[in-house]
């Protein structure tokens, strides 16, 4: 008799060891077709399963509650919402009466406050849902297309997200989220791209995002924003007041979008530190942040401002390059210890020199 492969043998000792625990030992791969629904398959799924969704157009929203479900698409597989919402966590995260498509979810989640326009926040997640992942969705016209809501190392990847009503994508209250390969985009000016308000250690990276007033919203602490793609938006990347630390790197953004002229206040920029701290905007490329003459707006392609109760202070701003703005840097604070320099532009000349 042959002798099992020392992974074969792994799998069985790692079973035996669930067995003696969890009197379960799951690791199924269930398929899903066009007509049948998504939601069922994710019901009957056990921790371990990893869900396979044929090509198809699925008329509902999903609910992931379970941990270490990967939920996969195949090519074609679009999301669209019923006519009668099924409400789960994620309903009213974006607003009242808003939607999720996919909601991935914790359990027993206190909400603090719901910012107008914007999301409610999260105080604190009784139970995290752990390692969910999903992949290749079209997922389109719902208020928020994928949510991430009190999860642990959530990945969300190569999904297609179009005409979310106010964010393409948020992760909210999680932990270790990864967001990367989405595409992200509106026919109009919708709200929010990819937007992170999470506990910490958040990933955001090659992403291509389009249309959004904020192509990507950064609200955590330390986040890692980077290689992501912001065209016609009227802000790529914008780092809130009091976030401490966020790197926003390698990043392609512009041009601006011609209704930001009457849309978001009147002001356009590639990536704006707004009383932000200890931020680092490295290496990235920002270019055709214009206001397309409008005399009533200002556009520049690196805004470093203070807002009340917050002056932008400890943030780095080098090696990013900046053309066809504009103005390339807008710095504009009383803040301390920013560092702007090493950066390839041309506006002001006293902050692009060398
Ligand atoms: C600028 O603002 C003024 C005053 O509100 C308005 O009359 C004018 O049409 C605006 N110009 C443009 C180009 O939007
Ligand atoms: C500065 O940026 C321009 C435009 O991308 C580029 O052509 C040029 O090579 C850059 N210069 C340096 C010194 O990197």
């Amino acid at each position: 008799m042959a002798r099992p492969t020392a992974s074969l043998a792994r799998a069985v000792l790692l079973c035996s060891t669930l067995l003696l625990g969890l009197a379960t030992c799951h690791d199924t791969t269930r398929k899903v077709k066009a007509g049948q629904s998504i939601q069922a398959v994710i019901n009957d799924a056990q921790p371990g399963d990893h869900i396979v969704v044929e090509a198809g157009t699925y008329t509902e929203q999903l609910t992931i509650t379970k941990n270490n479900i990967q939920l996969s698409a195949k090519k074609g597989v679009i999301i669209v919402p019923p006519s009668a919402p099924t409400p789960n966590s994620c309903s009213g995260l974006a607003g009242p009466g808003s939607e999720a498509g996919i909601c991935i979810s914790g359990a027993d989640i206190t909400f603090g406050d719901l910012e107008m326009p914007g999301h409610r926040k999260v105080t604190t997640v009784g139970h995290y849902v752990e390692n969910v992942k999903v992949e290749g969705f079209n997922v389109i016209g719902f208020g928020l297309n994928i949510a991430i809501l009190g999860a642990k190392d959530a990945d969300v990847r190569k999904n297609t997200v179009s005409e979310g009503g106010w964010y393409g994508i948020l992760t909210v209250g999680s932990v270790s989220s990864l967001v990367t390969r989405n595409t992200v985009k509106s026919s109009g000016l919708f709200f929010i791209g990819i937007c992170m308000d999470d506990k910490s250690d958040v990933h955001v990276t090659q992403n291509v995002i389009s249309d959004y007033g904020i192509g990507l919203c950064v609200q955590t602490n330390g986040a890692d924003v980077g290689h992501n793609k912001v065209s016609n938006c009227c802000f790529g990347a914008f780092i809130d007041p009091f976030i401490n630390g966020a790197k926003v790197t390698h990043n392609h953004i512009g041009p601006s979008n011609p209704l930001c002229q009457t849309q978001f206040g009147g002001f356009s920029g590639g990536i704006l530190v707004d009383g932000a701290t200890n931020a680092e905007v490295r290496h990235n490329d920002v270019s055709g942040i214009t206001d397309y003459g409008n005399p009533n707006q200002t556009a520049y392609g690196i805004g470093i401002v203070d807002e009340p109760g917050t002056t932008a202070t400890g943030n780095q701003v080098t090696h990013n390059t900046l053309y066809n703005n504009d103005l390339d840097i807008l710095f504009f604070t009383l803040g301390t210890d920013n560092e702007v320099a090493h950066n390839n532009c041309t506006t002001p000349s006293e902050l692009c020199s060398k």
